[in-house]
């Protein structure tokens, strides 16, 4: 049976700072963001949106009445929940106006949360080939304000459709993951912004990469030869670089000067958003499919990584007709406005947060189509516009 995805979208906020204009304010070299990092230019989140907005943006751009009717399950995967207790995707579901007659679940690993979702869609969609299943991975990458890792903050989602005959990519039988407990990354429950052992975090990432491609390829028998692209989790577009160099090493003929132009199309869009956590391999993807040259059948390996820490190597085969079923993100990534630094920051400091107190957001700047007005008795404000 062919099962895989079908439809994807991905959406982000109307607002970004240029990572030149950060370096400046932070007294560091723009080299070392646009080059050491990899970054241009960073998605600014405003305090009338959050995960739940962002995911039902993104699952807003490829639902049609028919397809709301099919839709069986929704699985919401984000390490920005915005409640302990009750599933993002209940308010996702909500605003979508989906039918109740639906199975609603959050899911959490960091940023492997979207495939591990990905995955328990395949398996639904095997035991009941008539379902589909609505994947969505949406998160804001915050660790704070003049702190090393502001420069690979960032905000977004990627919703897909999983289903039989997927009309993107057929995703295939191998696949295998390694984990274990480790702190390279991590978020207490009193804390907006992620804590962060960078420099181990881009270690482990490299380590669980090679581990997990090596044994794929000692059960496959699948050599680097046969892939088309090789793309990765996208905290930022440098530490992919690194990773696929981990399995490259010194090589430089026709196949490692495929695999690293296929990487360089998976990274165009990261470069202008940031991070995404959940969502980031599936920019990639989506970069990858929109900035280059692509033939029905090419063989896409996908390297996901969480932190904490799991990882996980699958592989698709591309489907012809692909490139209708995803949305034109260039497009929607032009109408965004820049911000100055202080703009910034004033948004990064209105965030609603882990106050306890009533609050009502001034929405008149926000023309999105799903917005957080605000709280009030403890309970969260959404409105659709
Ligand atoms: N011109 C060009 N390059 C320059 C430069 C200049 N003027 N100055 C410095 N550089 C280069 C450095 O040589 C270095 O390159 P290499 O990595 O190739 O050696 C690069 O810029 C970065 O420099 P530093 O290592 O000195 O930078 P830093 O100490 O400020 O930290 C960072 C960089 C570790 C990535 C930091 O930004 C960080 O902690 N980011 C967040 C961590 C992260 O995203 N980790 C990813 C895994 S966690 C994850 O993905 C989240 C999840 O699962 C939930």
């Amino acid at each position: 049976m062919n099962i895989g995805i079908d439809q994807l979208a991905f959406s982000t906020t109307d607002y970004y700072i240029d990572m030149v204009d950060l370096a400046k304010a932070r007294n560091v070299d723009p080299n070392k963001y646009l080059i050491g990092i990899g970054q241009s230019k960073q998605a600014v989140v405003p305090p009338t949106q959050d995960a739940v907005t962002l995911g039902a943006s993104a699952a807003a751009k490829l639902l049609t009445p028919t397809l709301k009717k099919e839709i069986t399950t929704v699985l919401v995967a984000t390490e920005s929940g915005v409640d302990n207790s009750k599933a993002a995707a209940s308010y996702v579901k909500h605003l979508l106006d989906l039918p109740d007659f639906i199975r609603i679940v959050e899911i959490k690993q960091a940023c492997y949360g979207a495939t591990a979702a990905l995955i328990m869609a395949k398996g639904l969609v095997a035991l009941n080939p008539q379902e589909k299943v609505l994947v969505i991975g949406t998160d804001i990458a915050r660790y704070g304000i003049n702190t090393p890792g502001e420069v690979t903050q960032g905000a977004g989602a990627v919703a897909m459709i999983i289903s039989t005959n997927p009309r993107i990519l057929k995703l295939n039988q191998t696949s295998v993951s390694y984990s274990k407990d480790i702190m390279d990354f991590w978020r207490p429950l009193y804390s907006e912004n992620a804590m962060v052992d960078g420099h181990y975090s881009t270690q482990v990432f490299i380590d669980f990469f090679k581990n997990c491609f090596g044994r794929y390829q000692q059960q496959t028998g699948m050599q680097l030869n046969d892939f088309d692209a090789i793309l990765t989790h996208l905290p930022f577009t440098k530490m992919a670089t690194k990773g696929l160099n981990g399995l490259l090493g010194d090589r430089d003929d026709k196949v490692a000067q495929r695999l690293r132009t296929s990487l360089k199309a998976s990274q165009v869009y990261c470069r202008e958003v940031g991070n995404l956590y959940t969502g980031s391999l599936y920019l990639g993807l989506i970069s990858y499919l929109q900035n280059a040259p692509h033939h029905a059948g090419e063989l896409i390996g996908l390297f996901s990584y969480g932190s904490g820490a799991e990882g996980e190597f699958f592989t698709g085969t591309l489907q012809p007709g692909f490139a209708n079923q995803i949305n034109d993100v260039q497009n929607d990534l032009n109408q965004r406005q820049k911000l100055s630094i202080k703009q910034y920051e004033t948004m990064f400091n209105n965030q609603l947060g882990l106050q306890e107190k009533d609050i009502q957001f001034d929405t008149s700047h926000d023309k999105s189509h799903f917005i957080l007005t605000g709280q009030k008795n403890h309970q969260r404000q959404y409105q659709v516009n």
